[in-house]
């Protein structure tokens, strides 16, 4: 039956607020859905589409605002790449080192990913002349982690506080190979550096403390760069200058779109959710790890590959029994946090509705995501009658404290906005998120997809 009103949207321009309001009675959380292609994949196969020789095909891409950021930016280089769609998007590439120097400012919007892998290949790009920028939050986040690197290959790059923020000027150059040891699991820093490593003769070799998503080693190679990789160490190489060719793409579904819906199902009582065509890559999957050690009930069906990547439906039913929560508390910490980064937001979520107290650690990192993903969530959950105490790395979440609705804020984040989106759902009472449109840069339907699930 249907259930009104639960979900309503105020979109009073430019900022939209997004009102929930489940029923005394509960919800009824329950169908199959899709959730938008993979927004890491969705990147690079624009990226490497670009730089390829040849044409490229993307079936699955996101549509979101941060994959129309990096098309927007290889355009205005010369990448002749179709309108955007889910089914097929074709991009004939210009060739490494054949960029045209941009006559604007390239702007990365929102997105990490866009800024940081793009000055590998601007870096390396000789004879050209970029500026680079992005929106508030972007320009705020810390470029020196790829700056510093790019620099000791040999890259001219200027900014802010030497070129730790954005704005930032290129100007391209020929690179020498380097060696490098990050002192952080990035996967943006890993690509970025690889990218430059394409154009730079010579093997450069990026070393890793943990090892961070594999998607531009498994996109590389397809597109048929020299790459090798030694998973003992964390290591990759690419031997340049190498030639890309065009490919066939096909963009699972994001499993960190698909983790809003998995928390959901294991929070809100009687759900059963099957969320199909999920990206199930090892390096990405620890949120089913931390959800399996909580206590929900996950299954994988329909395992597969797709186009070099691990595919699998997710199906999450709500495990709880009684008036015990339906989860219990864990400890995440160490190698897995680089595998749940991005998840990291709607665990806390979970750990709310969990029995005991969760403590995640070396977790830093979410201080300098799209918002300082620690103080906001705390804040904001806390604010719903969560008890959540911040640490320096991570948090700590006193669990089983029934939530209630309240007004609460994304701070711009579409992580935040979604993760308190799904917090609503099992809270008692109305809760209002207020900037709550952020939620377009990864998943632009996600408002139609709760509408979706809430009714059948
Ligand atoms: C991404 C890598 C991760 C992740 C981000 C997307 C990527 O960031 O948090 O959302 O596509 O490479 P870091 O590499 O900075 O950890």
């Amino acid at each position: 039956m249907p259930l009104p009103n639960v979900i309503s949207l105020n979109a009073s321009e430019p900022h939209h607020a997004l009102t929930i309001a489940p029923p005394p009675t509960g919800l009824a959380l329950n169908g199959r859905i899709r959730v938008p292609g993979d927004k890491s994949i969705s990147h690079r196969a624009l990226m490497l589409g670009a730089l390829a020789e040849g044409e490229t095909t993307i079936a699955g891409l996101l549509l979101g605002e941060d994959p129309h950021s990096t098309a927007a930016c290889f355009r205005a280089m010369g990448a002749k790449i179709s309108a955007l769609n889910t089914e097929h998007v074709t991009v004939q590439g210009i060739g490494l080192g054949r960029l045209l120097e941009p006559e604007d400012v390239l702007n990365a919007g929102n997105s990490g990913t866009t800024l940081r892998l793009m000055l590998g290949v601007l870096a390396s790009q000789p004879a050209c002349f970029f500026t680079v920028t992005g929106d508030s939050s972007l320009r705020s986040r810390p470029m020196s982690r790829v700056v510093q690197p790019l620099r000791q290959m040999g890259a001219e790059l200027w900014g802010r506080k030497d070129a730790a923020f954005a704005p930032l000027a290129v100007q391209g150059t020929t690179l020498r190979p380097l060696h490098y040891h990050s002192p952080i699991a990035s996967a943006q820093v890993k690509s970025c550096l690889l990218l430059a490593g394409l154009m730079t003769e010579g093997e450069t070799t990026i070393t890793e403390p943990a090892l961070s998503r594999d998607h531009s080693e498994r996109m590389l190679k397809a597109f048929g760069a020299n790459l090798t990789v030694d998973p003992d160490t964390h290591s990759v190489t690419v031997t340049g200058p190498t030639k890309l060719n065009g490919q066939a793409v096909v963009v699972p579904g994001d499993i960190s779109s698909a983790a809003f819906w998995l928390v959901a199902g294991a929070i809100v009582p009687g759900a059963d959710l099957t969320i199909e065509n999920v990206g199930v890559n090892p390096t990405r999957t620890g949120v089913l790890e931390a959800l399996a050690l909580m206590g929900a009930d996950i299954t994988q069906e329909k395992q597969r590959l797709v186009a070099g990547e691990p595919v699998a439906d997710l199906r999450v039913r709500y495990a709880g029994t009684g008036d015990r929560p339906p989860l219990r508390a864990c400890t995440l910490a160490g190698d897995i946090i680089p595998r749940l980064i991005d998840e990291i937001p709607v665990l806390a979520v979970a750990a709310t509705f969990a029995e005991g107290t969760t403590v995640i650690q070396d977790a830093a990192e979410l201080r300098v995501k799209e918002s300082d993903r620690i103080t906001v969530m705390a804040n904001q959950l806390n604010q719903m009658g969560a008890r959540i105490t911040e640490q320096p790395d991570g948090m700590e979440i006193v669990g089983g404290t029934p939530l209630t609705g309240a007004t609460v804020d994304s701070y711009t984040d579409h992580r935040i906005a979604m993760s308190l989106a799904i917090a609503a759902l099992a809270a008692a009472g109305t809760t209002t998120i207020h900037r709550a449109e952020a939620v377009a840069v990864s998943y632009p339907d996600f408002v139609t997809t709760l509408e979706q699930i809430c009714l059948t």
